[in-house]
């Protein structure tokens, strides 16, 4: 797929609806979901996030004491607090009101506060704002795939970091985990022996048009997840300035495989569901 072929749109359920009609739709999906996805997530985070999503991040990150981080798509702050704990002095925003007050909620008595603010991370005014050269690090954490259209994000970016800034984001890989994938198991006579083999089928990667899916088990509104193929996605991280400089393909371990089913994230070690990367200036 490419998205500059969709510019401004996306095709959905045999239309092409505007992006800033799905951000809308989004922003009130996530309004109406915060609060399960508070408690889902908690203080710090659930599993997927405190084993492979935040790990991956803090690693990249490499932070020094007394960075200044913007972290965008902030949802309930699990992750703003934890960079707050590690020394960070941390701006977080979300385009969700309720998540914002859910945040904040979280986050008091914290020894440093975190400022927490409303943001649309598709209105590139509204991000400049929060101040040209002025983070150390800007980090997006499971967002950029919930996002419609990510230029503003990245060009914005690219004006808020300082000249030695960097950009760390986590998504759901877009080979493995990007827009339902399914998940099989069999058993194999292999090797002398048989064997049960479980892993993820992939039909189509290219061009898949944005799918509603629930993220989470039980959640309560499905919201549309965007897409985008390795190539369409560092696309635009590249024409906004950045290059690449730091990747991390995080996976559950042998340890993680005994907290559920094989078919679950937690069964597969050989197939990475996140995708972390870092950005620069060059
Ligand atoms: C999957 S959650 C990830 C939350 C958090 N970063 C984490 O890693 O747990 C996606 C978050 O992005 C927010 N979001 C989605 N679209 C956004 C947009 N256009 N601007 C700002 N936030 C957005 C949602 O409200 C939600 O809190």
């Amino acid at each position: 797929m490419n998205a500059a072929l969709y510019a401004g749109q996306w095709p959905v359920g045999g239309e092409h609806l505007e992006t800033s009609q799905l951000n809308e739709e989004g922003r009130e999906l996530w309004n109406r979901k915060a609060r399960f996805w508070d408690e889902l997530h908690g203080d710090a985070g659930n599993l997927f996030h405190r084993r492979l999503v935040e790990p991956s991040i803090l690693q990249l990150l490499a932070l020094r004491n007394g960075d200044r981080v913007l972290d965008l798509g902030c949802g309930n702050g699990a992750l703003a607090r934890r960079l707050t704990r590690e020394g960070a002095r941390v701006t977080a925003v979300d385009f969700s009101e309720e998540m914002i007050r859910l945040a904040k909620g979280r986050s008091r008595g914290l020894a440093s506060d975190i400022d927490y603010r409303t943001v649309d991370a598709t209105d590139r005014d509204a991000l400049l704002s929060l101040g040209a050269a002025c983070f150390d690090a800007i980090v997006c954490s499971m967002t950029l795939m919930d996002i419609p259209v990510v230029a503003p994000l990245f060009e914005a970016a690219s004006e808020l970091l300082r000249a030695e800034g960097r950009f760390v984001f986590a998504t759901m890989h877009p080979a493995f985990n990007s827009n339902n994938p399914v998940f099989f198991q069999e058993k194999e006579d292999r090797d002398g022996g048989v064997t049960t083999v479980t892993g993820v089928k992939i039909h189509a990667y290219l061009d898949l048009p944005p799918v509603k899916g629930s993220g989470a088990p039980g959640e309560p509104t499905p919201h549309y997840y965007y897409h985008r193929p390795l190539a369409a996605l560092l696309q635009e991280a590249f024409e906004a300035g950045f290059v690449l400089d730091g990747m991390l393909e995080p996976a559950f371990s042998a340890e993680d495989a005994d907290l559920g089913s094989e078919l679950r994230w937690t069964g597969m070690r050989q197939i990475p569901p996140v995708l972390t990367a870092r950005l620069r200036h060059p």
